[in-house]
């Protein structure tokens, strides 16, 4: 499974992926080298969104006691699905779809 790997600080841990992430664990992964945040919710559903906060272009990082995605820079934040909650960002954070991730992946390996 190359779709992705998990990042905790600055450390890559490449045989974790998105899948192994438990119910209710966030973390910033590397997909195909960009940077992306990936939350799996108390469901099972796992959300990403690009971790480029919509502001100037910060990276966001995971508020674990919130479950938000906040950006150090200026104080935006955003939910697990990308949603701004503050500003002074205005635009969403872009999302990803996972199951479309997996198969573009599997087209290529
Ligand atoms: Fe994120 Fe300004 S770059 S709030």
């Amino acid at each position: 499974d190359v779709v992705s790997h998990l990042i905790k600080g600055k450390l890559e841990i490449p045989n974790r992926t998105v899948g192994d992430l438990a119910n209710d664990e966030a973390a910033v992964i590397s997909i195909k080298g960009q940077r992306k945040g990936a939350y799996k919710d108390q469901g099972g559903t796992v959300h990403i969104v690009d971790t480029t906060c919509t502001h100037v272009g910060c990276e966001v990082e995971w508020n674990s006691g919130e479950r938000t995605w906040d950006c150090p820079c200026h104080g935006s934040r955003f939910t697990y699905t990308g949603e701004v909650i503050e500003g002074p960002a205005e635009k969403p954070l872009k999302r990803h779809d996972y199951q479309m991730l997996e198969n573009l992946t599997s087209e290529e390996s």
